[in-house]
């Protein structure tokens, strides 16, 4: 492929968020969108209507032998994306895998193999391995990036532990619970800023509203070295809260998605320890100033699927690879596996 000519790529469902993957590839002039799918027909004339120009095909197969799709984007329901993944990195095609990546660890652990080994399963793809990223989309997130940055360069000092809360009054789901619809962000969030995969987690829920679903899930993280990682996740609260608090030795730092402009504030706050030959150790409070930064108001998702094509055309590993989705569905099975309710895979008849 020359360096000038646009990624070819087909999106696979087009629902409620799906139709926000056609919006934003019909606007990157890096991809051409050559097919749409999905499994219901009105879901598929909804877009044609919007881009009468798309092409629509009621056929994966006839995208999967399209030598011009390089990539497949995976917007399906989360029960459908292994399959679909599993049929696109065995045709040889790079793939953008909506979260959760897979339902189960096994799923997750064979896409990864099959991204390594290139698709084929006799491992003799002619040119390398698959590019499989998955969509932890605040991870692209600009105020995201500008948090990360500031723990890189030891602002905030040490972290000592985050939480988060991802709370509104619905949408409830009847088939699966508020752990695998909404937790995923988060814990993609912890892990990214904490650096790695906690070592042990706890998780409490309650379901109120339909038997076996939880409604609101309490998950405890911990990660090397005693950093605590706290996610609070309901369908069932008053409040509409999107917010992540950073608790560092130095700083202290919070990122609320509900702000429109000023999503993030540096507390220049902490507990001193002072050192006192005569008089032992004391701990001194410090208060100093809040820091709200300008940072650009870029669409995540734009930024996302930016850096997807990149990594479709030049080989690299995107931020979000399928190790990190894995990553991911292993901390929710595990705490879905301590749930009890639905099950490991959080989803009804799964
Ligand atoms: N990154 C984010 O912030 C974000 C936000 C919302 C949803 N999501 C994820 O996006 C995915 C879709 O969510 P949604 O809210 O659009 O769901 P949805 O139910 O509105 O849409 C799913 C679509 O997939 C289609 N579909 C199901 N099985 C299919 C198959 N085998 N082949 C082709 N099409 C199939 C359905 O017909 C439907 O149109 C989920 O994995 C969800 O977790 C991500």
């Amino acid at each position: 492929m020359k360096d000038s000519e646009p990624v070819g790529v087909a999106i696979v469902g087009l629902g409620n968020w799906g139709r926000n993957h056609v919006r934003t590839l019909m606007n990157l002039k890096e991809c051409r969108v050559r097919w749409i799918h999905d499994i219901s027909p009105q879901a598929v004339e909804a877009q044609l209507a919007l881009y009468p120009s798309l092409a629509a095909t009621d056929s994966l197969g006839l995208i999967l032998n399209d030598p011009e799709v390089r990539a497949v984007v995976i917007a399906s329901s989360a029960r459908s994306h292994y399959e679909i993944a599993r049929a696109a990195l065995l045709a040889g095609k790079d793939v953008f895998i909506e979260k959760p990546m897979t339902l189960r660890l096994t799923e997750a652990e064979e896409i990864c193999r099959l991204a390594r080994e290139g698709g084929r399963q006799d491992g003799a793809r002619q040119d390398g391995a698959r590019i499989v990223q998955v969509g932890h989309l605040f991870l692209h997130h600009p105020s995201v990036q500008y948090v990360k940055k500031l723990i890189e360069a030891g602002e905030l000092g040490e972290v000592y532990y985050i939480y988060s809360q991802r709370l509104n009054l619905g949408v409830v789901r009847n088939d699966e619970n508020s752990l695998w619809s909404l937790a995923p962000h988060d814990i993609s969030l912890t892990d990214y800023l904490l650096g790695g995969e906690p070592e042990s987690l706890k998780a409490t829920g309650g379901c109120y509203l339909q038997t076996g679903i939880e409604d609101v899930i309490f998950l405890t993280l911990t990660y090397p070295g005693g950093r605590l990682a706290h996610i609070h996740v309901s369908w069932l609260d008053p409040h509409k809260i999107r917010r992540l608090t950073i608790v560092g030795s130095r700083k202290m730092v919070v990122f609320d998605d509900m702000e429109t402009t000023e999503k993030i504030r540096i507390y220049d706050k902490g507990i001193s320890r002072l050192n006192y030959e005569n008089y032992g150790e004391s701990l001194s409070i410090r208060t100093g100033d809040i820091h709200i930064p300008s940072v650009p108001n870029t669409e995540p998702l734009k930024l996302q699927m930016q850096h997807f094509i990149a990594c479709v055309r030049e080989r690299r590993r995107p931020l979000v690879g399928a190790e990190e989705g894995m990553a991911v569905v292993r901390t929710l099975t595990l705490a879905g596996c301590e749930l009890g309710g639905m099950g490991a895979t959080g989803h009804a008849g799964i």
